[in-house]
């Protein structure tokens, strides 16, 4: 598979590995209608689904397959000949079907999981791929919990299902073990000890145990890693996935140190799109979730009201415009300066002097020392 070097490439897979969390469970109708917008976001590639599963799962990697026009549509297996053959057959209606295989690599999933040897698991990823294969061009091979594989064996692993025709090589931190310098460690080792590593796209796929599936993610693109597979509000298994919106406005708040690479992600539907994962999934977003939580572009001590109100690159590295929202919010609480009661009033088409302004604000902190939030029907009373 031809790939674009300056491309990073988003997998979402907020519809497997984020609809596997207890309570998040979608019907197949509400998954195209995801599906859809992910298409219009710019994802590359949406994992729909572990068809082997249930009917259930196998079902909506068939409709989203039918739904979804120039995003490859992915589905997850196994490295078992049912799993592929289970998976090929939801995928028939895919315009670009990717298959998804793959087995642990570490040493605790190959003597507890497996009951195996790394040579037997080898020959099993390589004979997974090569099976694959008979179905779709595209395959991509995961090596679960490679995080905590030992290198060299991962190496070997890498370089034989690349030789079976994996097109993409996924990397899984399943465990969100890694440190971020140990994770970008691991993509470069592969880089330089894989000979044919260059035929294939090399994926990160990272959880957020220690709160590191983001930084992990960015320190494999740093060594070379071209692919990111995140999800929505970062939801996943566990503490979760890589958050795609973190990802994505990482690439463009940091623009200058990722060189040419760029993606197709519109960052302008974060928020709409955030809101209605969280609302269909019934997974609320933390309040001061990076990017998409309710307090991320909202600002409320009044040195930071202060300064935002006199520029607001002073406390703002991205526009709120940026990822779809009207504006930064200055919320009024009683921590707040006269400058931004001044705003606020003015927004509101009252315009006071210094004195009046002087006297509103005494009044303002002792209405705001006993309420939590000042709305604007407080404010109207204020000034009445
Ligand atoms: O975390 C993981 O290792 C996975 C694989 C199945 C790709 O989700
Ligand atoms: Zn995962």
């Amino acid at each position: 598979m031809l790939h674009d070097p300056n491309h990073l490439y988003i997998f979402d897979t907020t519809l497997r590995d984020g609809e596997q969390v207890p309570g998040c469970q979608l019907t197949t109708l509400e998954k195209v209608e995801i599906a859809k917008d992910l298409e219009r976001l710019g994802v590359d590639i949406i994992e729909a689904g572990f068809p082997v599963s249930s009917p259930g799962d196998f079902q909506s990697v068939v409709e989203l397959s039918k739904a979804v026009n120039d995003v490859i549509i992915c589905a997850l297996t196994r490295a078992n000949e049912n799993d592929i053959k289970v998976a090929a057959e939801a995928l028939k209606y895919a315009k670009r079907p990717r298959i998804h295989t793959g087995i642990g690599t570490s040493d605790v999933h190959i003597q507890y999981k497996f009951n195996s040897t790394h040579d037997a698991i080898l020959e099993r990823g390589i004979a997974a791929v090569k099976y694959a294969k008979q179905f779709v061009e595209d395959v991509e091979f995961y090596a679960e919990d490679a995080g905590r594989s030992n290198p060299e064996y991962l190496a070997r692993m890498i370089e034989g299902v690349i030789a079976a025709g994996a097109t993409v090589v996924n990397i899984p931190d399943t465990n969100g073990y890694c440190l971020p310098h140990q994770y970008g460690n691991i993509i470069k080792y592969l880089k330089e000890n894989v000979s044919n590593i260059d035929q294939a796209i090399i994926s990160a796929h990272c959880h957020n145990d220690l709160g590191l599936a983001t930084a992990n993610s960015i320190a494999a693109v740093q060594n070379g890693a071209r692919q990111i597979e995140c999800t929505i509000n970062g939801i996943g298994e566990r503490a979760g996935n890589t958050s795609l919106e973190e990802v994505a406005m990482i690439l463009k708040v940091h623009n200058k140190e990722f060189g040419s690479l760029t993606s197709n992600i519109d960052s302008k539907m974060f928020t709409y799109l955030s809101r209605k994962v969280s609302e269909m999934m019934n997974m609320p977003v933390q309040p001061n979730k990076a990017i998409v939580g309710r307090n991320a572009f909202a600002h409320s001590s009044g040195i930071h009201q202060d300064g935002f109100l006199k520029h607001r690159e002073t406390y703002e590295i991205m526009r709120p415009e940026d990822v779809g929202l009207a504006e930064a919010d200055i919320i009024l609480t009683a921590r707040s300066g006269r400058h931004a009661l001044k705003h606020h009033l003015e927004r509101l088409g009252h315009h006071l002097d210094k004195e009046v302004l002087a006297n509103t604000y005494e009044r303002f902190l002792v209405l705001a020392d006993a309420k939590k939030e000042i709305t604007d029907e407080d404010l109207l009373t204020l000034v009445k």
